[in-house]
């Protein structure tokens, strides 16, 4: 994909749903009673990984555009799926897939793309462990095989990573679980789950207690059927948003935004630093809350601090966050942000390498990355088959000097199908 500099972005947008709450939105209606429409689902090859697995666990699962309609069965109503369940590139699928499968009466096995079978799987298979799974892989990867098991024990989780698919899973199998089960968070982490299930009839409650989310959940619950809204994804926005913010002269509007306490924290990020940015239009679905978003382009005044509790919020913006440093005159540094390292790809690593190929001032940590203000130059850029990484090093392509060139950019479409499209619709040059 070639990308030319850009003046400024001019118009008005809307963006896909959400991934996180649609995955989320798709499995909790399977395992609720009766049929619930899920409006907007996102398009992303990532949520479509998830219906098809659904499907292949017997779910009848009907899809207009992006109005989605599942024929929930029960938290017990799956079938035995009659070959491996192919997560593809998703994460959020396999774990929390496995969440729902391993308290099930028959063997399954989730597997995925070459990136996903590459990713760490003993955060969330010692816990289901603990709880009776019976699960078996090479090396903590996948793929994973579930064995069939007669119930599980409710237990007590403190992860230690910070991450919503662990917490998600857990919270999944103490569905299937005898008693409550606990899961506490030091860093807090996107509660979509705890929502939608709460949404859908779940007993769950969560509270902060010594500075720790303490999220439990009963085994008894049932769930029954819901009509979902999906708000746009926030971290499809935050692209967009900083690419307005770093062209003076830009005004972006983007409807219907997800702002979830736990995922907005970019939204403060740029205010802070001077960004002119307008929420407007608070709204709620289910317990979600979103607005229109307007942000204009000016001057960067303030350069943002990223390390602890921040990371964890931002963590799927720190690839555009990166090239929102380089137009700081201070630069931005991140650091306790090591999780990088184990996404679609290294993105520490695939963020460095490429903003170096584009004569950023760049430094690498093992656990993040400083970078500089500086003037970008067109460059040949890796994508390393991540789709952040490819929206984020288009929108430095439109801030520099000549042009870019990205490889296998269509892996955008793992979240955004449209973005490429999107993006021309308000570009000016
Ligand atoms: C997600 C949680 C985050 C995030 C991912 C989606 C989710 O991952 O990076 O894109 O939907 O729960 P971790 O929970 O592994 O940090």
């Amino acid at each position: 994909m070639l990308i030319k500099p850009a003046i400024s972005v001019k118009g008005s947008i809307s963006l896909p749903g959400d991934k996180s709450i649609s995955h989320r939105a798709a499995m909790i209606a399977s395992i609720a009673e009766g049929d619930s429409l899920i409006e907007n689902f996102s398009d992303g090859e990532d949520c479509a990984s998830t219906l098809r697995c659904l499907r292949q666990l017997g779910l009848e699962i009907e899809q207009i555009g992006n109005k989605v309609t599942v024929h929930g069965v029960g938290k017990t109503g799956f079938g035995k799926p009659s070959a491996p369940l192919d997560c593809g590139n998703s994460g959020t699928t396999m774990r929390l897939l496995a969440g729902l499968l391993a308290g099930q009466k028959f063997d399954s096995v989730l597997t995925g793309d070459e990136s996903l079978r590459e990713r760490p799987m003993n955060r969330i298979i010692e816990p289901l462990r603990k709880m009776g799974a019976n699960i078996t892989s090479e090396n903590g990867r996948a793929p994973l095989a579930i064995g069939a098991v007669d119930g599980l024990q409710a237990v007590e989780h403190e992860s230690p990573v910070a991450s919503a698919q662990v917490k998600s899973c857990i919270l999944l199998a103490g569905m299937l679980a005898e008693g409550q089960t606990v899961v506490r968070e030091s860093v807090t982490t996107r509660d979509h789950t705890e929502r939608m299930l709460q949404g859908f009839g779940a007993d769950i409650r969560s509270a902060v207690l010594n500075s720790k989310t303490i999220t439990t959940i009963s085994g008894t619950s049932t769930l029954t059927a819901r009509d979902v809204r999906v708000p746009a994804d926030i971290s499809a926005a935050a692209f967009f948003l900083i690419g307005a913010a770093c062209l003076p002269g830009s005004d972006l509007f983007i409807s219907d935004v997800g702002i979830n306490p736990t995922r907005r924290a970019i939204l403060k990020l740029l205010d802070g630093c001077g960004v002119d940015i307008e929420i407007t239009d608070d709204r709620r679905s289910l317990d979600e809350p979103y607005a229109n978003v307007r942000v204009k382009g000016g001057e960067l005044a303030r350069s943002p601090i990223l390390e602890g509790a921040r990371v964890a919020e931002m963590i799927d913006e720190i690839p555009i966050l990166a090239i929102l440093g380089t137009q700081i005159e201070g630069g931005l540094e991140v650091r306790s942000a090591k999780e990088l390292r184990v996404k679609e790809t290294d993105r520490i690593a695939a963020i460095v390498e490429n903003l170096r190929r584009m004569k950023a001032d760049v430094e690498e940590f093992d656990d993040g990355f400083r970078v500089g203000g500086s003037q970008l130059f067109g460059a040949e850029i890796d994508s390393f088959g991540d789709h952040r990484i490819v929206m984020a090093f288009t929108i430095a392509g439109l801030l520099a000097k000549g042009e870019t060139n990205i490889n296998n950019a269509e892996c955008a479409d793992i979240s955004f199908p449209r973005f490429f499209e999107t993006l021309e619709s308000v570009v000016q040059r």
